[in-house]
């Protein structure tokens, strides 16, 4: 049995949501998360330049593909993954054993406030994990922290939403066709790195300098075919579903698997999609 970790209060519903039952979907589903990302992955990596001795930092690791990676690139050093989901923990150390990856280990810990030591990461790297912080200047200043002088730290994250047609079309969908408006800028939501000028304005107040964005727009994948597609996209945005009326959920449901069968190609079920790819050195 593990300690409950000391969490944030800001960060509260994500650790209840990333714990429960958002880590039990995700946790499912991460070889189709890793799928989704593939068109993205080998640029990150190559973007954190992984050296064989490199101590490497994955923040908000999940079921930890890029962890098991940054590993891989090191077998002389280490790579952490940090993450709030039991669940997914669980499964990036059984991936991670499989794969008998002594170097990589895992802690459930709140990157925000978990003391991550001081200048001991040659690099920090984050696929789509630095998105979900209730304080995000305390979170990065923590990140900037555990990095060596001259240390690097390398995101994935999501641009804005209307740049991203899968995300932006379940979304609408999901809500019975209404247009919702954009999440607040300052939220904790998968758009919370999307503002050039505000990734810019944070990470310099963290203690990061040479931020550089760069614009990476590879479709997603979301399944093999619509059924297979259907039961991910549907399961995902299952909370936004449940809150409409019988027949309006019927008639969604409807939708979404006529839109799917839209976006079917020789390669499955891809929506184009848009990412940052962030760089910054430590101070
Ligand atoms: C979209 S998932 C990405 C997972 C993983 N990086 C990957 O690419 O497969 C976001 C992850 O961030 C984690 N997370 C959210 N807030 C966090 C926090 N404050 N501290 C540590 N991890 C956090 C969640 O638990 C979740 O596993």
């Amino acid at each position: 049995m593990t300690d409950t970790p000391t969490v944030d209060s800001s960060n509260t519903d994500q650790f209840r949501s990333w714990d429960g039952g958002g880590g039990t979907f995700w946790t499912e589903y991460s070889g189709r998360f890793d799928e989704g990302m593939a068109g993205y992955h080998g640029e990150l990596l190559a973007a954190a330049d992984i050296q064989p001795d490199s101590v490497t930092l994955d923040i908000g690791c999940g079921s930890g593909q890029v962890t098991r990676d940054a590993a891989r690139a090191a077998p002389e050093g280490s790579a952490l993954g940090v993450d709030l989901s039991s669940p997914l923990l669980d499964l990036a150390r059984t991936l991670a054993a499989k794969d008998q990856l002594t170097n990589a280990t895992f802690v459930q810990a709140d990157a925000q406030v978990h003391d991550l030591g001081e200048a001991r990461f040659d690099v920090a790297v984050s696929r789509h994990g630095t998105m979900f912080f209730g304080d995000r200047l305390a979170a990065f200043a923590n990140i900037a922290r555990a990095i060596r002088p001259g240390g690097r730290f390398v995101q994935l994250t999501w641009q804005a939403l209307d740049r991203n047609e899968g995300i932006s079309t379940f979304r609408t969908i999901a809500s019975g066709g209404r247009e919702l408006p954009p999440p607040p800028p300052e939220a904790p939501t998968p758009f919370s790195m999307s503002d050039p000028d505000r990734v810019h304005r944070l990470m310099r107040e963290a203690g990061f300098a040479d931020v550089e964005l760069t614009s990476l727009t590879v479709p997603m994948y979301y399944g093999r075919d619509v059924d297979d597609a259907f039961d991910f996209i549907a399961g995902n945005f299952a909370s936004s579903f449940d809150q409409l009326a019988d027949a309006a959920r019927s008639r969604a449901l409807d939708a979404l698997k006529v839109n799917i069968a839209e976006h079917l190609t020789d390669r499955g079920v891809l929506y184009d999609a848009a990412h940052w790819l962030i760089h910054a050195r430590r101070t």
